[in-house]
């Protein structure tokens, strides 16, 4: 690594765990963009499930728009690895050139040297010599001419079942053993803490956290990395960001998708809350970090979730009702955050396909005034919309010109009114992984802890399987109407006088 790089990498904090100074976004992004146009450093990206849906609908259409952008090394091999057996390194390309074409991009030079790049090998994980995948790579590394002090990166875009078997068989081949190396796992991690716990016990027996990205790709949405920007770069808020002044706090993630052909599909609670949502409820309810190090932002993460309690009681389960045989496809829960600034205050989440319309916001219910000067006065609400229309809203209470009366009116930011566009979440993730910035990746203390959160309920669904006992409101998987605001029990869960807000 140059004196150069080393510098903006220092800057940057990139690979840092002590506390330091903290930058803007706005800068870091800056910076990253500057230290991965000024990187020399080699990369080879190892994909293990080259030919996955992931591959096809994120992964190679992000790298080839940092590509385009010339912000990777430019001495980048790609190495495509799946078990299928036909498949040639030709016939591979071909089949990332169509996906791509077919997803907007045009024939063009830049295209053919991104696809020059790739390679792809016949390869089955489970089965698999991983001495025969180390020396494919000591053979491309050759070939390509790629530096002996290059980055390597393994990413785990396979089914669950297939992280151990990868994680073991690299980690035996003293893969992972390179510093250069580094591991990049998709989500679910895990299924239950138990499966947090012994992930991350495998992983750490073969490298370091330093060297390991779990990624939760809704952390590289522009919106949600806005939330840390919204809370602690304006005083507006932050004063009354706390019980006093905060009635209930409602997270929803409702979609329009069905759960389809997939075979992967968990149920609605362990498909979105212990990642997603909780990285929503956690940067909108954590205390203010020391810094924006990446460390820093994790431990105030952490602190949360230790002290965010789901119980049963208050979980109320769904199922789109042409939907026959799986698990559940929504979920509502009230959720308590036991701490001093949050302790009464409900915060509401819930999630659900084949619901009325695609939104994910995060509404803080700011709480009523005395009625005693405009009785009708409703309480101010804060929504912080962030897809599909990234914005932020406020409702205020304003006077009709002309009348004695009030009505309310909102005061509208929107995310498009920049004139940048806004990134696809998995280029910004995969620049990172590159750059070595964990900001946006879950810790494994993280991890665990947010499966921690949901265990209890997931303890309570089993208990009720086994002992087929009587079964309460909560116990019930609820049908909803397709294309709706999900089963009308979420509403049982809530504190008087408050509601859902419709979708
Ligand atoms: C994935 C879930 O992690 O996130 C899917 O497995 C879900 O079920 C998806 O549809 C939602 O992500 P996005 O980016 O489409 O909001």
């Amino acid at each position: 690594m140059s004196e150069q790089e080393k510098t903006t990498r220092k800057t940057l904090g990139f690979g840092q765990s002590s506390p330091k100074t903290a930058i803007s976004p706005a800068e870091s992004a800056k910076a990253l963009d500057t230290f991965l146009a000024q990187s020399k450093k080699d990369l080879i990206f190892t994909l293990l499930g080259g030919l996955s849906n992931l591959a096809s609908l994120k992964i190679f259409p992000a790298f080839f728009q940092l590509f385009k952008e010339k912000k990777l090394p430019s001495n980048l091999a790609i190495l495509a690895v799946d078990r299928h057996e036909k498949t040639t390194s030709g016939s591979f390309r071909a089949w990332v050139r169509q996906d791509l074409l077919d997803k907007g991009e045009a024939e063009s030079p830049e295209l053919e040297a991104f696809l020059h790049r790739i390679t792809y090998m016949c390869f089955n994980l489970q089965t698999g010599s991983y001495a025969e995948l180390k020396s494919r790579i000591g053979q491309l590394e050759q070939e390509r001419d790629i530096s002996p002090d290059r980055t390597i990166f393994y990413y785990l875009a396979v089914w669950p079942v297939l992280f151990e078997p990868s994680i073991k068989g690299l980690g035996q081949a003293g893969l992972l053993a390179d510093l250069n190396a580094c591991i990049a796992v998709e989500k679910p991690f895990g299924n239950s803490l138990t499966s947090a716990k012994a992930l991350n016990s495998l992983l750490s027996s073969y490298c370091s956290e330093e060297q390991i990205f779990r990624i939760d790709h809704w952390l590289g949405k522009e919106t949600v990395q806005n939330l840390l920007a919204f809370r602690f770069a304006n005083g507006v808020f932050e004063h009354l960001w706390n019980r006093q002044f905060i009635e209930s706090i409602e997270i929803t993630a409702a979609e329009t998708v069905l759960v389809g052909s997939r075979n992967d599909y968990v149920g609605a609670l362990m498909d979105m809350v212990p990642n997603h949502l909780w990285q929503l409820v956690c940067l909108t309810m954590m205390e203010p970090p020391n810094s924006l190090n990446a460390d820093d932002i994790r431990d105030e993460k952490v602190k949360l979730l230790r002290v965010l309690t789901a119980d049963p009681k208050y979980a109320i389960r769904g199922v789109y009702d042409t939907y026959y045989g799986g698990p559940e496809t929504y979920i509502a829960l009230k959720l308590g955050v036991n701490n001093y600034r949050w302790a009464g205050v409900p915060v509401y989440v819930r999630t659900g396909k084949g619901m009325k319309r695609k939104v994910t916001q995060i509404v803080v219910n700011f709480k009523r005034i005395p009625s005693t000067l405009f009785p009708t006065a409703q309480p101010n609400c804060l929504v912080l919309e962030l897809q599909p229309k990234e914005r932020v809203s406020i409702s205020w209470q304003v006077k009709v010109p002309g009348e004695s009366s009030i009505r309310e009116q909102s005061l509208d930011f929107s995310y498009r009114s920049f004139k940048e566009p806004i990134p696809e979440a998995y280029e910004r993730l995969l620049a990172d992984i590159i750059a070595g910035d964990r900001t946006l990746f879950t810790r494994g203390d993280e991890a665990e802890a947010q499966w921690a959160v949901v265990m209890p309920i997931l303890n309570h669904w089993q208990s009720i399987v086994t002992n087929n006992g009587n079964l309460s409101e909560s116990d019930i998987v609820h049908q909803y109407p397709l294309g709706s605001d999900g089963p009308a029990a979420a509403q049982t869960i809530l504190e008087k006088g408050h509601n859902w807000r419709s979708l």
